[in-house]
């Protein structure tokens, strides 16, 4: 069994497009661990995403992950990254495989819809960024 971490982004959320992701994410056999709704400061945004603090596209990334509550979440299955990942699709809306939620809900290459963990190291990290260990259930 694996862990990772996924967000359901704030134009996700204020376009009330969870709940239609999130049966997306139960019907594929995902097992949510832990579950918040929460609104990101700017500063949690850029600690969150400090990996790609380089990136051209930081600044409008962590606005935009700031504008608005978001719904992040423990998930849990045997190869929970990989299998949220190609459930997701790709980055880019444009890209995305259809049938994926990327596809389907997302925006834009940065309003897109959800994220996921790409690797077991930051999906340990980006898990402990969010969650205690008891609030895991
Ligand atoms: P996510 O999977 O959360 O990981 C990093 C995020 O940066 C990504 O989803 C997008 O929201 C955003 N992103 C990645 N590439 C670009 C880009 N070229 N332009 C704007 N935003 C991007």
């Amino acid at each position: 069994m694996e862990r990772t971490l996924a967000i359901i982004k704030p134009d996700a959320v204020a376009g009330r497009k969870a709940g239609r992701i999130l049966d997306r994410i139960e019907s594929a056999g995902f097992r949510v661990a832990a579950m918040t709704l929460m609104h990101l400061s700017r500063a949690e945004a850029e600690g969150f995403y400090a990996v790609h603090r380089a990136r051209p596209f930081f600044g409008s990334l962590t606005e935009f992950m700031a504008s608005g509550p978001a719904l992040v979440m423990v998930l849990e299955a045997p190869d929970a990254i990989k299998k949220w990942r190609t459930l997701m699709g790709a980055t880019d809306p444009a890209k995305a495989d259809a049938g994926t939620i990327r596809k389907e809900f997302a925006e834009s290459i940065e309003r897109n819809a959800t994220h996921g963990s790409d690797a077991p190291d930051t999906a340990a990290f980006e898990i402990g960024y969010f969650f205690a260990g008891m609030e895991l259930v």
